[in-house]
């Protein structure tokens, strides 16, 4: 995966659950298999690519069971798919397995609580750009806040199964503001955490992790930037040998972007912006980007030409 990865044969999919279970008060893990042409085209479903799901169909949990805080936005239509990333995905002979880590937040991830095994569900993919893997990196980091978990798990699995990037270290970072917000299954020992294999789902495929939570209920006290910072001010190893990716809240982003600039180490971001189509028509996910060599600027889609982007390319 040297190149920057898009595929091809992107479409119009009829998946189906197979499960859809509830950890933690918000977070739920979905499964979906698609078989036939969907199964095909998922298979080449690259960590960084997206999924838009329609939505629109899917029932509301019942009344007694909608947080109190979500009572108005409950009620509201959904008229636009929603984007989602995949944390793995699995391709069998016949059909391919994508693994789904969703926060409920609104309508849309409110009614996803709702779907059982065996319901069918319209996804449009795969979508926009993934990562990529610049030749002669040595340290992999993958640098995430709250919900920006799914793409670099994925990336995790990619990197340590594939044979293209031999001897490429990996180490996550994971930040949230609690420990209740780290959107993770396993609880985290603290044998675990001393040797630093905080986060089992990492530590799964042999990936060193640290943990930041703003109040300091788990892991670092602080931004998992400041965690990062910290460590790399510490490490011997050269910038010119390490690759960041990472994925969470816009001001994160925005603070991953400065850091390595400073660093001078090469990063890419995972952004996530609202989005409408998803496939660069309605130009509801525009992101400015310095052209290179100039002082100018341009729109790009988020959906179309990222969500990754070189960190140096956006203007925060
Ligand atoms: C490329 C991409 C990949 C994503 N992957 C995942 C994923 O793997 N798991 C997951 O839980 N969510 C993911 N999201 C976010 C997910 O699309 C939204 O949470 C979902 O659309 C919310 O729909 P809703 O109707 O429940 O809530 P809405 O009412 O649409 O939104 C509820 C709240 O969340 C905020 N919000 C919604 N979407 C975004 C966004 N894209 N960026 C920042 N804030 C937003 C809204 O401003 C609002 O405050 C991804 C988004 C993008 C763009
Ligand atoms: S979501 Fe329509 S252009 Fe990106």
């Amino acid at each position: 995966m040297s190149e920057k990865s898009s595929s091809s044969v992107k479409g119009t999919f009829e998946a189906t659950a197979s499960s859809n279970k509830q950890f933690g008060p918000r977070f739920y893990k979905l499964k979906l298999e698609f078989s036939a042409d969907g199964a095909k085209a998922f298979a080449d479903f690259n960590p960084g690519q997206f999924a838009e799901l329609d939505l629109s169909h899917t029932a509301l949990p019942p009344e007694d069971s909608i947080p109190e805080d979500l009572r108005d936005a409950a009620e509201r239509k959904i008229l636009l798919r929603r984007p989602f990333s995949f944390t793995n995905v699995t391709a069998e002979k016949n059909k391919t397995i994508a693994e789904l880590l969703y926060c409920v937040v609104g309508p849309a991830t409110l009614r996803m609580t709702t779907i059982s095994p065996g319901d069918s569900l319209s996804v449009i993919g795969p979508l926009g750009n993934g990562f990529s893997v610049p030749d002669g990196k040595k340290t992999a980091l993958l640098v995430v806040g709250g919900m920006g978990v799914p793409p670099l798990l994925h990336l995790a699995k990619h990197i340590t199964s594939g044979s293209r990037t031999p001897g490429l270290d990996i180490i996550a970072f994971a930040g949230a503001k609690t420990a209740k917000e780290l959107p993770f299954e396993s609880q985290l020992d603290e044998i675990s955490q001393q040797l630093g294999f905080s986060i089992p789902e990492f530590a799964k495929y042999g990936v060193e992790s640290f943990v930041a939570t703003d109040d300091g209920s788990a892991g670092y006290n602080g931004f998992v930037t400041n965690c990062l910072a910290e460590w790399l001010s510490k490490s011997p190893l050269p910038a010119k040998d390490i690759i960041i990716y990472s994925c969470g809240p816009e001001l994160m982003l925005a603070k991953m972007a400065q850091l390595v600039k400073e660093k001078n180490i090469d990063c890419q971001l995972s952004l996530e912006r609202r989005m409408a189509c998803g496939i660069g028509l309605c130009q509801s996910c525009a992101v400015e980007c310095r052209v290179t060599g100039s002082n100018e600027t341009v729109y790009k889609m988020c959906c179309k030409d990222g969500p990754v982007f070189d960190s140096k390319e956006v203007v925060f």
